[in-house]
């Protein structure tokens, strides 16, 4: 079967109702949490993606007893440090940061050794951002490549607290020392650049001794050690990363509306709606509620005329990281010239996004000034495009490959995008859901 999606027209308009994949994020946060709590815990709506279940082969290699149920996932944890497995254990983290980085924290008192992998992508990424401030509490680490996978980590048993300051902003760094932290007897803390919550909010629901104090830059975080943690159920809701494709979609489309329920709003993740607000589009947020500490809602989007361009303050980037594919298309129907500056982070992720961000762009025959961190981006209101583009990311970035889709599916041309397995890292069902969309509402 061909692993290419061909569109050679836009989508027609639709007024609908949709509900997106589970929050990948907290979906990898509840997997390891509940590996280390005493009993059997249970996630309704886990995203099922292949960063997730990576997650969950991990953990079964670590001995650790996952079960699929009817309409949940099921883990039975034996509590910190419980991991059992035997000498010279590979763990395969895929194409996932996340995974990668958040499952060395829990690792730094492995008395056997225990090999990272990860997927070509995952290979060129750094991991010196965990394992420097991992290596200050004891554990130890060998590569044959400076700060890259494969590495292998063995731990200690006499681990310590540390103090660490967190400058990047990068929630991977800030949560692996959180995870190390649990399993330390004493008192660890972090100074950390602005990043997502999802583990400070969780650790706060499991009643693990965590103490923030929380100023304009920086979260100052105290974590206490070694407390037990108890089984815990979660329902995951919806991702705003993966539902930012379908706002951009209705945005840039005609006469469309669509009705997404049930996404997390955590404001340490939805930068995308302030930023695409700030831009013209309409978005209305209903039905605010709050599901352990995490904001959950329903967005309401309609096609949007009229964008505006932006100097997209830099404050926001963290919060709106993995959506800055996806904003650069509103960039492009905007009036104006738009700039994102401060992003370097960008290009540290699946694949160079920033670089990729604006390849993509002047294919479609927009025009952008690059740098190492930032972008300006030439708006065209009038953009029609009806050449050939062919996308072929060999890192197979999942939202290069969703970006290319919805760029083809509203601004025309003939499009050949590469690598649609790819939506099975982190979304799915994302075309299926496109193919619904124009489906009569029930
Ligand atoms: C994530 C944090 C972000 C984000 C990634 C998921 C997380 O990475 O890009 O997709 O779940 O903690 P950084 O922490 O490296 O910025």
């Amino acid at each position: 079967m061909t692993n290419s999606l061909k569109i050679t027209r836009k989508i027609k308009s639709y007024n609908n109702i949709i509900t997106i994949d589970g929050d990948k994020s907290l979906s990898i946060r509840w997997a390891l949490l509940a590996s280390q709590a005493k009993g059997r815990s249970r996630a309704y709506q886990l995203l099922k993606s292949e960063d997730v279940l990576n997650t969950l082969d991990c953990l079964k290699k670590l001995g650790v007893k996952v079960n699929f149920k009817n309409n949940y996932c099921e883990i039975l944890g034996k509590g910190l440090n419980s991991y059992d497995y035997k000498d010279n254990l590979i763990l395969d983290a895929g194409n996932s940061g996340t995974l990668g980085r958040l499952i060395l924290g829990l690792l730094i008192h492995s008395k056997k050794k225990i090999k990272l992998i990860g997927d070509k992508s995952l290979s060129k990424r750094d991991f010196s951002r965990v394992t420097r401030p991992l290596k200050k509490f004891g554990a130890k680490f060998y590569s044959n490549r400076t700060n890259k996978l494969p590495l292998l980590i063995s731990g200690s048993e006499s681990v310590k607290p540390i103090r660490y300051i967190e400058k990047k902003g990068s929630a991977q760094c800030k949560s692996s020392i959180m995870l190390a932290a649990l399993n330390t007897e004493g008192e660890t803390f972090i100074k950390a650049k602005k990043s997502r919550d999802h583990t400070e909010l969780l650790f706060k629901y499991l009643k693990i001794p965590i103490k923030i104090k929380k100023t304009k830059k920086y979260d100052f975080i105290k974590i206490k050690g070694r407390k037990e943690i108890l089984s815990f159920n979660y329902i995951i809701p919806s991702d705003i990363s993966s539902s930012a494709f379908f706002i951009v979609l209705t945005a840039l489309s005609t006469n469309s509306k669509l009705l997404i329920k049930n996404i997390n709003v955590n404001p340490t993740r939805a930068g995308v709606i302030k930023i695409l607000k700030k831009m013209g589009v309409k978005i209305l947020i209903k039905n605010k509620k709050n599901y352990k500490g995490e904001k959950v809602a329903d967005i309401l989007v309609k096609s949007s005329k009229n964008l505006k361009a932006i100097k997209c303050p830099s404050e926001l980037n963290s919060s709106a990281i993995d959506e800055f594919l996806i904003i650069f298309l509103v960039a492009a129907k905007a009036k104006g010239v738009s700039y994102f500056k401060k992003l370097s982070e960008l290009n540290q992720k699946e694949s160079p996004r920033l670089i990729w961000g604006a390849k993509i762009l002047n294919k479609m025959g927009i025009k952008t000034k690059l740098t190492n961190h930032s972008i300006k981006i030439y708006g065209d209101p009038k953009l029609e495009i009806s050449k050939k583009i062919q996308i072929k990311n060999y890192l197979k970035d999942h939202r290069i490959f969703m970006m290319s889709t919805i760029a083809a599916l509203t601004f025309g041309g003939k499009w050949e995008i590469h690598n649609k397995d790819s939506i099975n890292t982190s979304f799915p069902s994302f075309l299926k859901i496109i193919k619904k969309l124009n489906n009569k509402r029930k």
